[in-house]
């Protein structure tokens, strides 16, 4: 039997103390409903941008996106922890606007914690969070808010080695709860999983980090995203060709709907 609290949904202290921590993302009800059967974590993922409304980057998201997707997700799910991503654009100017900002998904959505992509720079944003009650999760390596033109894989060379244990130094310090590691060397990961108490969740970073994190729609095959660290495990477009190419056969054939489907 999984434990849970006065809501039924998992604490935050009993998802750190998993081994692995699943995280799936999750933007819509019926994919909200599926994971959480499976997840630990859910995050509703600023990766909305490119995933439902085909957009080149994250950075055209907004925060109208954000509370919608997440209220949704909040409203579809019952155990799992709800993360948000905070959008382009909602943080970086002043940590104020960068509290209210929190605190507006937070109170609109009833989500759990709100993402922060980057470090040192935003470290001080996120202790005044924190210090505010604000559950935070932190987001190194590749940073997709940051990203123009073609994404490319974080830690290759010493600058960037030694930023990355300074980044996560500082998220450390200002309080966050765990940090995302995306698309970075596996053995500069290792490394920075021996030097630290802050769970680590990988996206194409290593075996070894505390917990995975997926965008839902890539494995399923939902979209045409492709990388090394990606895996089908199911492929939805192509699958869905069939059903598609039938019922359009039933309707121009006039089998559908038949005067048992009618009122
Ligand atoms: O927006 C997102 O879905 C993310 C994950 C890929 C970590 O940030």
């Amino acid at each position: 039997m999984k434990k849970k609290n006065k809501s039924n949904r998992f604490s935050l202290k009993e998802v750190l103390k998993k081994d692995p921590i699943v995280c799936l993302t999750a933007y819509t009800a019926p994919i909200a409903s599926l994971v959480d059967n499976f997840a630990d974590v859910i995050l509703v993922g600023d990766s909305l941008g490119p995933v439902l409304y085909g957009f080149k980057t994250t950075r055209e998201v907004n925060m109208e996106m954000m509370i919608r997707h997440a209220k949704c997700v909040v409203e579809n799910t019952k155990k799992s922890i709800i993360v948000v991503d905070m959008p382009y654009g909602s943080y970086e100017s002043s940590k104020h606007d960068a509290l209210e900002n929190a605190k507006k998904i937070i109170s609109s959505t009833g989500a759990m914690a709100v993402k922060l992509e980057g470090g040192e720079k935003i470290s001080e944003t996120i202790s005044f969070l924190t210090k505010n009650k604000i559950k935070v999760m932190g987001h190194l390596g590749l940073l997709p808010q940051t990203l123009y033109g073609k994404p490319k894989v974080y830690g290759k060379n010493e600058k960037e080695k030694k930023k990355i244990f300074e980044d996560l130094r500082s998220l450390e310090k200002s309080g966050v709860f765990s940090v995302v590691i995306e698309c970075t060397v596996k053995s500069l990961v290792d490394n920075l999983i021996n030097s630290t108490q802050i769970p680590l969740i990988g996206i194409g970073a290593s075996e070894k980090c505390k917990g995975q994190i997926i965008v839902t729609e890539d494995i399923l095959g939902m979209t045409n995203f492709s990388s090394k660290f990606s895996k089908k495990y199911f492929d939805f477009l192509k699958k869905a060709q069939k059903p598609i190419e039938h019922f359009v056969k039933d309707v121009k054939n006039k089998h559908y709907p038949k005067k048992t489907q009618c009122y």
